[in-house]
């Protein structure tokens, strides 16, 4: 059957079911989303494990759920951010972190560390990011000299790349950066049948970040920094409420966001660049284009799929009434495709910085890192990040190519690659 033009399709609701990972295995059904938009933007999704959810697909009605969080409530206890219910699944010795808080609170944490990615701390962490990538990079080559075969990208460079920053946020050394890297796969990839954990496997890593973080800790109470940790204990020094259960939730959550999204960023930016051989090129001549090239990647790849929250009140959204209770899903790959504010969504454009003509003010914005009160902490690093990337491989490896078609995750979630063989 066709999906998109089977008998009352306004109301097809049974036949699309976005959460289904298989759908993403095979690449991001933009087809679909398309077809969503056009046709039911605010869908009503029949789940077989749940009460259903409505999903979002256009630009305008993800900014109102995202800048509306009295509304649409992120809390864990309402359900929280993820597909699934947080408050049924989420391990209770783990308190929920930012990300699965409402204001007043989320503020008083989001506040905690917004200080570890102000610009001036970005500007100290460049130099380092570069190095780390030439390092990387050099690794590369002998791997190759040594193989004489296509060698992993991801595995070589994206992964390490990532979690080497983040070591360098939490003040630790780049060998600690194989254990958040452990610990960062096991919470993800629940989902994909070759990288799923078990309950034991998950609550045994839990348990052994619950007491590297703390002895990092007792650590930074000795010996402050200006790292993210030293952060942290300085605000509960200085009378900010932070019991110990919420800071493992913060690191938990850190460790996580700043990890799988920033490696399958730039592996799917390498991906998309070689797809579109001119925008390369041009980006090789020009390395002024590289700021934008780190937004357009993540416009592009999504690599965060969605964000949900849980209406509060009974609301309208896009005509549909959404009662207090339902689940609201916000598919990023999708807003960012909005034919309503981006000129030729499908096309890679490394050059696109305005919104379409006539698009609402919120338009000039992808919603790859969300939007409003939980938008990314970590954006600016990870645009650093693509940028430094981008530009020390195409100086040292101006012949980098993917070769054969990468391997994908099978998620939901992230828009995730979790090998692709490249030659230079
Ligand atoms: C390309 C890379 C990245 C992408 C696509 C991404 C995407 C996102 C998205 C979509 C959200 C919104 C969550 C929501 O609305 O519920 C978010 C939040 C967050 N991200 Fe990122 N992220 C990236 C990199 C990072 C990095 C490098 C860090 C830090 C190391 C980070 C830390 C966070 C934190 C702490 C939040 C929670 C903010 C809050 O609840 O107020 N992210 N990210």
């Amino acid at each position: 059957m066709d999906l998109h033009t089977s008998p009352g399709t306004a109301d097809q609701g049974g036949t699309i079911d976005l959460k289904n990972p298989d759908l993403y295995v095979q690449g991001v059904p933009h087809e679909t989303f398309a077809w969503l938009r056009a046709n039911d933007p605010v869908h009503w999704n029949p789940e077989v494990d749940g009460a259903g959810f409505w999903a979002l697909t256009r630009h305008e009605d993800i900014v109102q759920v995202s800048t509306d969080p009295e509304t649409f409530s992120s809390a864990r206890a309402n359900g929280g951010h993820r597909i699934f219910n947080e408050d049924e699944a989420a391990d209770p010795s783990v308190e929920a972190s930012m990300i699965s808080m409402d204001p007043p609170h989320h503020v008083d944490y989001r506040r905690m560390i917004m200080g570890g990615f102000t610009p001036p701390r970005l500007r100290d962490m460049e130099a380092g990011i570069r190095a780390r990538a030439n390092v990387l990079i050099d690794a590369m080559i002998v791997e190759q000299a040594a193989s004489g075969e296509p060698i992993d990208f991801v595995a070589s460079f994206s992964a390490p790349y990532a979690i080497q920053t983040l070591a360098e946020l939490f003040g630790v050394s780049a060998a600690d950066g194989d254990k958040l890297f452990e610990w960062s796969n096991a919470v993800v990839g629940e989902d994909d049948p070759e990288l799923r954990s078990s309950q034991d496997y998950i609550n045994a890593c839990i348990q052994e970040m619950a007491i590297y973080s703390m002895g990092l800790w007792q650590l930074r109470e000795q010996t402050p920094g200006d790292d993210l940790i030293s952060m942290l204990v300085r605000s509960a020094k200085d009378g900010t409420d932070l019991p110990m259960q919420r800071y493992l939730a913060t690191f938990i959550l850190l460790v996580v966001a700043g990890n799988e999204t920033t490696r399958n960023s730039i592996t799917g930016g390498l991906i998309a660049l070689d797809q579109n051989p001119d925008q390369r090129a041009a980006l090789i001549a020009d390395a002024s284009l590289l700021p934008h090239a780190a937004q357009e990647i993540v416009r592009y790849i999504s690599p965060v799929m969605h964000m949900r929250r849980t209406a509060t009140r009974d609301v309208a959204i896009g005509g549909k009434t959404i009662r207090a209770g339902d689940k609201v899903v916000m598919w990023y790959g999708s807003g960012n495709r909005d034919e309503a504010v981006f000129d030729a969504p499908d096309q890679f454009d490394i050059r696109r910085t305005a919104p379409r003509n006539g698009a609402p003010a919120a338009a000039g914005r992808h919603l790859g890192f969300g939007f409003g009160q939980h938008v990314c902490l970590g954006q600016r690093l990870a645009e650093l990040q693509l940028k430094v990337a981008f530009e020390t491989l195409f100086q040292r490896l101006p012949n980098l190519k993917p070769v054969n078609a990468p391997r994908r995750l099978r998620s939901n979630f992230i828009n995730g690659i979790k090998s692709q063989m490249v030659t230079f």
